[in-house]
């Protein structure tokens, strides 16, 4: 009998989940505390209890060549980076052609999920749910949990002394959808990732001044990259992938200071990184630079102190006159419907075994997925992640003893501090090839560029110094798809197809390189024959 796999959340990790039970022939029930699909990216004007919320204006950061679902590259006419609304519609036409919703247990909030007494032998859980005030419980072989991890605002006022007493309005990112209300005040954004980084760009076109607080700075990346490719394309390549890890990290560092400044100089816009040796996430955004340039933001140390109306930051300096706070200080991981004992964060660490897996039970028939922060895009990852989880749960994949499991916690934490830091927000900061190479060797699908290079060396080369794209995991193994060589090879059609928009003239086919070309070599020929010439 198929296997019963309780899925919580539809969001894109909840879908992608369904899909990979589906492809499994394991037997899903998803439940989804809202009406719809979406998760995240489902926006809406106002701000839901219990399920993320964003900015009415949030376009991806990582591109639709990078970003699709392996077997599912996004339509030809889509942009390259996507709003919101765009990126739901390709998750909508995903779940429609792959016939996920019929899964789907709308209005249904998980409220809490059990061993049963005879889990030792059996592996079940119990799953509580609620729906409309009927509570239900059932029985799953399977757990995957999939609610996501922007639900909880972290705001950390104890950093902030005096914000009892100031006057102004102070709210979350997670509360801020739109700049109208903001029109000629002056505005605080406290925090340097994304967020704020999109909400003080947006907020300086309306407000009278806007400042951006950090303590560590960042670097920042514009979505456009060589020849107008999307960054990620060019970022990353299992070429550079390589080079990072064969390099000495001062070597590395150098390369990446050079990188990063070519595009405006950090330092002289006040945004440099404090700790250049740690490899933190860069910020995308192509408009913060010239905002800073026409003085709309400026940015500011960390705060020290507030006061009724003014804020005083570390570096001694004030600014009167502060109207409203945006505490855009990212998130806290909750998970309320899991006993504390399942997945356990503590000491800035997660205890799971390749953010997925609980190391402690006796059998493996609970997983997270999209508990983490790739460098990357997410959707590939959290794709590959549902990909091993449910052949573990079928039991074609078996996780290593318990002390091997916390072994590698343990060593994978302090990697990540040694090459993230410290931090909080980068607690579950990952590499993204090296990590999306991992799950793929779990379960077969990993490349084997040696063999590839032999049999099809065309692909071998775009594998290798192309961008590392999902199909690349389609190529081989189980859920090999025979459409992956494709779609890698015509990857550059789909890119170019939304911004060629203008029919041109055909150029004239007489090029000046291959005039030069020609002049040149009829000088060598000249030089030759002149000397039988003039001698
Ligand atoms: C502003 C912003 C922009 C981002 N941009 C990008 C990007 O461009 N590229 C990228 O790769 N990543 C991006 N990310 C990362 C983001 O985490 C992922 O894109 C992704 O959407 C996460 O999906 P998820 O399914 O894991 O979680 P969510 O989208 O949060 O979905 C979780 C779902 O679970 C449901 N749920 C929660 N609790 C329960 C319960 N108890 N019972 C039943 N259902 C429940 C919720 O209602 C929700 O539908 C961005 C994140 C943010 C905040
Ligand atoms: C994109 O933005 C989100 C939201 O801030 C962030 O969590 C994610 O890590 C970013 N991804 C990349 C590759 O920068
Ligand atoms: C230029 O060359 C291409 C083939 O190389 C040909 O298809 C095209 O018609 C040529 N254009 C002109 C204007 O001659």
């Amino acid at each position: 009998m198929a296997k019963k796999v309780a899925v919580i959340g539809a969001g894109v990790s909840g879908l992608i989940s369904l899909k990979c039970c589906v492809d499994e022939g394991l037997e899903p029930t998803c439940f989804e505390r809202t009406k719809d699909i979406g998760g995240l990216w489902r926006f809406q004007e106002n701000v839901e209890d219990g399920r993320a919320s964003i900015y009415q204006s949030v376009i991806t950061n990582t591109s639709k060549e990078m970003s699709c679902f392996s077997d599912f590259p996004m339509p030809e006419d889509f942009p390259n980076f996507l709003h919101n609304s765009k990126l739901l519609e390709y998750f909508r036409i995903f779940a429609k052609k792959f016939d996920l919703l019929k899964y789907i247990q709308f209005q249904t909030t998980v409220l809490s999920v059990k061993k049963r007494p005879d889990f030792s032998s059996s592996g079940q859980w119990e799953v509580v749910t609620e729906n409309k005030g009927q509570e239900q419980s059932s029985v799953f072989d399977a757990v995957m949990v999939c609610n996501g991890h922007h639900i909880l605002p972290h705001i950390p006022l104890e950093e902030f002394p005096g914000i009892e007493r100031f006057k102004g309005q102070y709210f979350h990112s997670r509360q801020y959808k739109c700049p109208e209300g903001f029109e000629g005040k002056h505005i605080l954004v406290v925090g340097i990732g994304n967020s704020a980084a999109d909400i003080a760009v947006e907020l300086s076109k309306k407000a009278a001044q806007v400042f951006i607080s950090t303590r560590g700075g960042s670097w920042i990346i514009s979505r456009i990259s060589k020849d107008g490719y999307p960054w990620d394309m060019i970022f990353h390549t299992r070429y550079k992938s390589m080079l990072q890890d064969v390099l000495p990290r001062i070597v590395l560092k150098w390369m990446r200071n050079q990188q990063m400044d070519r595009w405006f100089s950090h330092e002289n816009y006040a945004l440099e990184p404090q700790n250049k040796n740690l490899m933190k996430e860069s910020i995308v955004n192509d408009e913060l630079p010239s905002h800073i340039l026409r003085g709309a933001i400026k940015v500011k140390s960390k705060v020290r102190e507030l006061t009724e109306t003014s804020a005083i930051f570390e570096d001694g300096t004030v600014e009167e006159d502060i109207d409203v706070i945006v505490f855009a200080t990212g998130y806290t991981l909750s998970f309320p419907f899991l006993e504390d004992s399942l997945v356990k964060v503590e000491n800035n660490m997660v205890s799971l075994f390749k953010y997925m897996f609980p190391p402690h039970h006796e059998k493996p028939t609970l997983a997270c997925i999209g508990l983490i922060q790739p460098l990357g895009p997410i959707f590939p990852t959290v794709e590959l992640q549902a990909r091993w989880a449910t052949r573990v749960f079928k039991g074609l994949c078996t996780l290593p003893s318990e002390k091997t499991m916390m072994e590698d916690i343990i060593e994978r934490h302090k990697k990540r501090i040694d090459l993230f830091g410290e931090s909080q927000s980068q607690i579950l900061q990952t590499n993204y090839i090296s990590y999306l190479d991992e799950l793929a060797l779990e379960i077969g699908a990993k490349p084997e560029l040696l063999s590839l290079l032999l049999k099809d060396p065309k692909l071998a080369v775009k594998v290798y110094f192309g961008p590392c794209n999902s199909y690349q995991y389609r190529l081989v193994g189980p859920g090999q798809w025979e459409g992956a060589r494709r779609a890698i090879l015509t990857q550059k059609q789909r890119i170019l197809k939304p911004l060629k928009t203008r029919a041109l003239e055909p150029s004239s086919n007489f090029s000046v390189s291959f005039l030069l070309k020609i002049l040149g070599l009829l000088a060598v020929v000249v030089a030759f024959f002149s000397r039988f010439l003039w001698f």
